[in-house]
């Protein structure tokens, strides 16, 4: 870039500039991306990046559902302008702030009300990253995915058993053999319809990797997933106990023991999210608390102790398969 303004002419670079990035900047250079606020932790991030290139030789489109502030959709763009990709990745929020989100962004606290747009900010923090990221502002419970094969696949926003439906039905379709899943909240202790998913697409899906530090595990397709199979996959209506409990052994025969406390707290969650508060502590103590992280062991107590006062959020939001 250097070397080409001290050859042209300005206003030819200007111009030059002005096709790239669709507006008049002069001499301007876009700031760095600002991965400040981030849900996700460098290992992520990293993993993110690593993932780019991995797939650099699929034809599809990069793809990051709840992307928030954007630190996800930075590691993805950055992969693919070390690429020299002329790709994008098309980030997905509603953009749309609610009061769990202060607690995760000291600089914005307090800054937006619950119901208020963060698309601009998500869109500044991008800076130099710019022309490689489309922010698509969309509910995924209804949003159709018709934008062609997608080579990458970053899930941080399988948030209940209905967005799991919608997602999957929506962008599985269009996954290219060799591509790469990344879901964000494998790990997490309160995500069970995770591995009910990937256990009933395991002919079709192939457990990858990990992190340490944080809950990514990523799933590569092994074979395109049939259309019967899939819409039996995500019908979570008929769901049996015992093919849950299966699945969470799976999970954990796959991924080996860095599972085993997540795949403790699922199973509790689960039954909480069912509504059954007596199981769900019978559970916990049972689990002997040994294998699950101090903070997750606090949270699902947390979370059964809520359900117990009467706030049965947590079922409501999963009662609905
Ligand atoms: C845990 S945050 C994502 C964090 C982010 N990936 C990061 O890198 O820090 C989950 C996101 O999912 C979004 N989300 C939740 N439900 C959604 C829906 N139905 N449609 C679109 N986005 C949704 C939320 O707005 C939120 O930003």
């Amino acid at each position: 870039m250097n070397a080409l303004k001290k050859l042209l002419p300005t206003r030819l670079m200007a111009g030059l500039r002005y096709i790239r990035h669709g507006r008049l900047s002069w001499d301007r250079t876009l700031p760095s991306a600002d991965l400040s606020s981030a849900m996700t932790t460098k290992e992520e991030q990293a993993l993110f990046t690593k993932s780019v290139r991995d797939v650099a030789k699929l034809q599809g489109q990069v793809i990051d559902l709840g992307c928030w502030l954007g630190s996800t959709t930075i590691s993805l763009a950055s992969g693919l302008r070390d690429l020299n990709d002329s790709g994008k990745v098309y980030a997905f929020d509603r953009f749309t702030w609610e009061p769990w989100m202060d607690l995760y962004s000291s600089e914005h606290w307090c800054d937006y009300l619950p119901g208020e747009s963060f698309l601009p900010e998500t869109r500044r923090r991008m800076g130099d990253l710019k022309p490689w990221v489309v922010l698509v502002a969309a509910d995924l419970t209804t949003y159709h995915w018709d934008n062609g094969p997608v080579r990458l696949l970053l899930v941080d926003a399988m948030k209940s058993w209905r967005l799991t439906t919608s997602i999957a039905r929506e962008f599985y379709p269009s996954l290219v053999v060799g591509s790469i899943v990344l879901h964000q909240d494998y790990l997490s202790y309160n995500h069970p319809w995770l591995s009910v998913l990937q256990y009933r697409l395991r002919d079709y899906m192939r457990y990858d990797t990990c992190v340490s530090h944080g809950c990514t595990a990523t799933f590569k397709l092994i074979q395109q997933i049939p259309p019967d199979v899939l819409t039996a996959a995500i019908n979570f209506s008929l769901l049996s106990d015992d093919e849950a409990e299966r699945s969470w052994l799976w999970s954990l025969a796959v991924i080996g023991e860095r599972a085993r406390g997540t795949m403790a707290c699922s199973k509790i969650m689960y039954h909480l999210g069912k509504g059954d508060i007596e199981r769900s502590k019978r559970l916990l103590s049972e689990s002997g608390n040994e294998h699950i992280e101090p903070h997750n062991l606090l949270t699902v107590q947390q979370d059964i102790a809520k359900a117990e006062s009467g706030d049965h959020s947590w079922a409501e939001m999963n009662a609905d398969r």
